[in-house]
């Protein structure tokens, strides 16, 4: 324990003391039970493996100056975890179930939540799985489940050092109609081949196009997009992206420092007139982006030229991070603290 540098950690896992597990079965959900083990056993034809029932969520916990930890927006993500059960027909955990288990998980865990001076969090990851024995492609009778925690740093190298994201028109991650807005770990799979490939190329991450016409900006493999020109913070509106909860807040905030949010669909050669480009997320933070390459056009997009974060990318961190860590009030409840 003593041998963690806290200001020095990837988002990487590390084992840490518990997770806490729940099962449906007959029909409902049981009581949360907490395990220090970090290995699962389940039947091998279970749906999770074959047909891909599987959710996961994303959510931090802070701890600040003042030694409380706090977690950020924890009913947004037990909300959308049931919007992925509905899209992929899993079992709906209540919301109440979700916070109680993230609840308990911190506290637990509570010696993993990095200290304030780090800049560091303690990453939660609520997931469920299609349980039971199955062949036939149909939804699972019983599911799973659960959250572990890890200490985590930066998501994308350099933290909140602008980097270069490239467009790949090859490769979708979502269809026009299929999961997009949904947070399920097929979608991940999909966007693997185009992110190994990006990342070859010294890339942080791919910008997806909306899939069925390639004309407007979608969002990046794991986190959202939005630009800044004059006043204004532009995100792109799909129905193939996942509704980010970072997204939504950033919102606010910027409508609160008179910016006006355009939330509507963003043709991808508008990104030639923003002063201003990021991605948006749990792990991500705001990630700037300095450049945006259309590698099959051919063309490259230069946002920042002196290779700093904007000023509005950066009021808008800070704001955030704020709020997180408790140095700022939370004047939208956005916050609960772990007692
Ligand atoms: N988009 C994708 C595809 C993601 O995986 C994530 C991460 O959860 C986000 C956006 C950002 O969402 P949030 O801000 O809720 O973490
Ligand atoms: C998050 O931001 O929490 C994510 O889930 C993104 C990625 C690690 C998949």
């Amino acid at each position: 324990m003593e041998s963690i540098n806290w200001s020095d950690l990837s988002f990487g896992y590390m084992k840490t003391d518990y997770n806490v597990r729940c099962y449906y079965r007959d029909g409902k959900w049981g009581e949360l039970e907490v395990s220090s083990s970090e290995i699962i056993n389940i039947h091998m034809a279970a749906t999770c493996l074959h047909y891909g029932q599987e959710s996961f969520e994303g959510l931090k916990a802070f701890k600040g100056k003042d030694g409380k930890i706090r977690v950020f927006r924890m009913d947004e993500n037990a909300k959308r975890m049931q919007s992925s059960s509905r899209g992929i027909k899993m079992a709906e955990l209540p919301v109440e179930k979700f916070e109680e288990a993230i609840r308990k998980v911190v506290k637990l865990n509570e010696r993993f939540v990095p200290p304030y001076e780090s800049g560091a969090a303690l990453y939660i990851r609520p997931l469920m799985i299609g349980l039971g024995a199955q062949v036939g492609v149909k939804p699972a009778p019983e599911y799973m489940f659960m959250v572990f925690v890890t200490p985590v740093g930066p998501y994308f190298k350099g933290g909140f050092k602008p980097s270069k994201v490239c467009i790949m028109r090859d490769y979708d991650r979502a269809a026009p109609h299929g999961t997009g807005t949904i947070k399920v770990g097929g979608n991940y799979a999909a966007s693997l081949v185009a992110g190994e490939k990006a990342k070859e190329l010294g890339y942080a991450a791919v910008l997806y196009l909306d899939p069925k016409e390639k004309k407007y900006l979608d969002e990046c493999g794991p986190a959202n997009f939005f630009g800044i020109r004059g006043n204004s913070y532009i995100t792109p509106q799909s129905n193939s992206i996942l509704p980010s909860i970072t997204n939504k807040s950033l919102q606010q905030l910027a409508e609160d420092m008179g910016l006006k949010v355009e939330r509507r669909p963003v043709p991808f050669d508008e990104i030639a007139t923003f002063e201003e480009a990021a991605e948006c997320g749990t792990a991500a933070v705001i990630a700037p982006i300095s450049q945006i390459d259309d590698i099959d056009m051919n063309k490259s997009y230069i946002i920042s030229k002196d290779g700093k974060p904007g000023p509005v990318c950066e009021k808008l961190y800070n704001k955030l991070r704020g709020i997180q860590y408790g140095d700022e009030p939370d004047t939208y409840n956005w916050v609960t603290t772990i007692e």
